[in-house]
């Protein structure tokens, strides 16, 4: 077990006695999976964007086959990915634990992959397609290759099919949001994993659960605004921090 992410003796009463975790992951969860983060998805043909100009309903509207195309790449990546072993911690987390609530940013389903059973999708599923227009689910056997253009909506005339996840300046899903909100106030134990702490509203949770007599840790490799509420920063790997967690849990 690696030492240097050791649980300090007050927190791991607190987790093995926990009653309810919380965890909120981000696109650092799925960096070892091999899916690039969100702000080092812009490598290559994409460099010269930021997130913000491809992942708004602005953009879409002004160049639907150029957006189409950034989530195609995304999607080939999240097709070839699989879940890791922080995956598979948190999966046995649930076996360890009364209740544990996976709240991710994430649009790639690696953590129902893996086989979690609670997971609330903030920013939807990037493997779904919904209508511009009307944001009616559209069928994957509608999603025909079409040269890289996004395809008609089966739903509206002048829709076009587009990713079913939530763009900046849209609002989250409101069952998944209350949902995440519910689970951060009854929580008594909050891991949040892999993200930035910058986007709201999914960066306030932690803080919820935190308000409502939570302890927190943080797993990122790099400071967050988050990390100076937390009872304990690992600055580790999603992967070598959970099992080493978890280790100890079972210790
Ligand atoms: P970012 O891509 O902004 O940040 C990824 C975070 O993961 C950074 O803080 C990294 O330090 C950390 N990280 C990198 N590798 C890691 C690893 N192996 N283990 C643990 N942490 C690691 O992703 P998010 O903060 O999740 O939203 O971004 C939040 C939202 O911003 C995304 O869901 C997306 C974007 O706007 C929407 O599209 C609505």
């Amino acid at each position: 077990m690696a030492s240097e992410f050791k649980l300090r003796d007050t927190l791991l009463e607190r987790l093995s006695g926990a009653r309810h975790v919380f965890v909120l992951t981000g696109a650092g969860m799925s960096a070892e999976s091999g899916i690039p983060t969100f702000r080092d998805a812009m490598a290559g043909l994409w460099a010269k964007y930021r997130p913000e100009e491809l992942a708004t309903p602005e953009a879409f509207q002004a160049d639907p086959a150029r957006v189409w195309r950034w989530y195609e790449e995304r999607r080939e990546a999240v097709r070839a990915a699989e879940p890791h072993a922080g995956h598979f911690a948190l999966v046995e987390l649930e076996t360890l634990l009364p209740a544990v609530s996976i709240i991710t940013q994430n649009v790639d389903g690696l953590h129902q992959r893996a086989g979690s059973g609670t997971v609330c999708e903030l920013h939807g599923n990037i493997l779904r397609s919904k209508c511009h227009i009307s944001h009616r689910q559209i069928g994957r056997e509608w999603i025909a290759d079409d040269n890289h253009n996004p395809p008609r909506s089966p739903y509206v005339k002048g829709g076009l099919a587009r990713p079913d996840v939530v763009w900046f300046g849209e609002v989250l899903p409101q069952d998944a949001f209350d949902a995440a909100m519910a689970a951060a106030v009854d929580a008594d134990f909050c891991l949040s994993v892999g993200t930035t702490s910058l986007v709201q509203p999914a960066a306030s949770l932690p803080l919820l659960a935190l308000e409502h007599g939570a302890a927190l840790v943080e797993i990122n490799p790099q400071e967050t605004p988050l990390s100076l509420h937390a009872d304990q920063c690992f600055r580790g790997k999603a992967a070598e921090v959970l099992t080493s967690i978890i280790d100890q849990l079972k210790a």
